[in-house]
């Protein structure tokens, strides 16, 4: 079905030289500061990874450690708050964003449950710093996509959730497929893509995403083959044994320890015997200078939860949930592991349910 535009707000000349300025900013931060940062690093005591709490806090006391640090706080900042940031964007356009995304869905793609419990953690933050989260503001889903660099923003790599798809399936494909913290759906999306009869189930907590994944969906011929439910990924409304694959991008790292184990669970009960999840995170190096960095992305990033995840016994409890084959290995999106620039330490964290 053919759905009318706009899905996404009208950038405007002025708006969109403010954010290529922070695009810009953002590129000279994770390039040259960057190494310049780590070259300086690199003469400070206390290198071995035993020492990591020395280590940290001789880093701390660099100069161009701290002005590392502040713009990367300060431009996320910005890019949502500042004159021309994405929230006054899409404040501006609010009445023609809001009719778009009460178009009518198909039926059976798109199921909200009004009356969800959020858990706690969600409720608390404002992950990325995103005014007011993905939770209750309608435009919330189109905010998001609009920073993500899905609508031209400044962060957001194309092609990287295509890459985890096709590294997922490289040797199996999957004909149901659950995306937990589907958000706008490009996940579910790309999962769609892998096998001309998958299906797949994405869910989100957030309302506002889950009808922009399933408008944006409802424009694609292959879009019919998702559907968009409002639902807790530790408590989802779909039988035992009914997917074959349990997968997520960028969800872990936002949840703590007791919402991982209870997904994991729940992951185990959803898939069927000898299906796998897969999912695609960051966990921290092991060097103490990139570990520092993560640690720090955790805090001027709003994403407390990443310390949570960086500490817990992974494979113990996959393992304790009745998972096999558990494997973590890193993740190159889209080449620039090799680049030389600050970037998220990705991995693919995979592993099976005995048949
Ligand atoms: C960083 S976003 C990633 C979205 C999407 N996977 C992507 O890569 O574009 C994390 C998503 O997880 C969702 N989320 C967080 N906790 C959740 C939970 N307990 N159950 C389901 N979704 C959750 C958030 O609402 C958000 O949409």
């Amino acid at each position: 079905m053919a759905i009318a535009r706009p899905l996404e707000p009208k950038l405007d000349t002025a708006t969109a030289s403010y954010q290529n300025f922070i695009g810009a900013f953002r590129k000279l931060w994770s390039g040259p500061i960057y190494r310049e940062l780590r070259n300086q690093a690199e003469a400070l005591p206390d290198q071995s990874s035993d020492n990591y709490a020395s280590f940290e806090a001789h880093l701390a006391r660099l100069p161009l450690h701290q002005l590392f640090g502040w713009l990367e706080y300060n431009l996320q900042q910005m890019k949502y708050l500042g004159a021309y940031g994405i929230i006054p964007m899409v404040e501006g356009q609010r009445a023609a964003l809001e009719k778009a995304l009460m178009q009518p869905v198909s039926d059976g793609m798109l199921r909200l449950a009004t009356d969800i419990r959020l858990p706690d953690y969600y409720k608390e933050t404002d992950f990325h710093h995103h005014p007011g989260g993905l939770r209750e503001n309608p435009l919330a889903g189109i905010v998001y996509r609009a920073s993500a660099g899905a609508s031209g923003g400044v962060v957001g790599r194309a092609g990287l959730h295509r890459l985890f798809a096709s590294e997922v399936t490289a040797d199996r494909t999957f004909a149901r497929v659950l995306d937990i913290g589907c958000g706008f759906g490009r996940s579910t999306l790309a999962f769609i893509r892998t096998g001309a009869e998958t299906e797949v189930v994405g869910i989100d907590l957030s309302g506002p995403c889950l009808r922009l994944a399933a408008l944006l969906a409802m424009d694609l011929p292959e879009g019919g083959r998702s559907s968009y439910i409002q639902a807790d990924g530790a408590d989802v409304p779909q039988p035992d044994e009914s997917f074959d694959l349990v997968t997520s991008t960028m969800l872990l790292h936002e949840l703590p320890a007791d919402a991982t184990r209870a997904m994991t669970a729940e992951a185990f009960r959803l898939l069927a015997p000898g299906g796998e999840v897969a999912h695609l995170d960051f966990l921290p190096p092991e060097d103490n200078f990139l570990r520092a960095l993560y640690f720090g992305h955790s805090r001027r990033n709003a994403e407390p939860h990443m310390r949570d995840l960086a500490a817990m016994d992974l494979r113990g409890d996959f393992e304790a949930a009745g998972f096999t084959d558990f494997t973590v290995t890193p993740f190159d999106e889209n080449g620039t592991a090799g680049s030389d620039g600050w970037r998220l330490p990705w991995v693919i964290i995979r592993a099976r349910k005995p048949e």
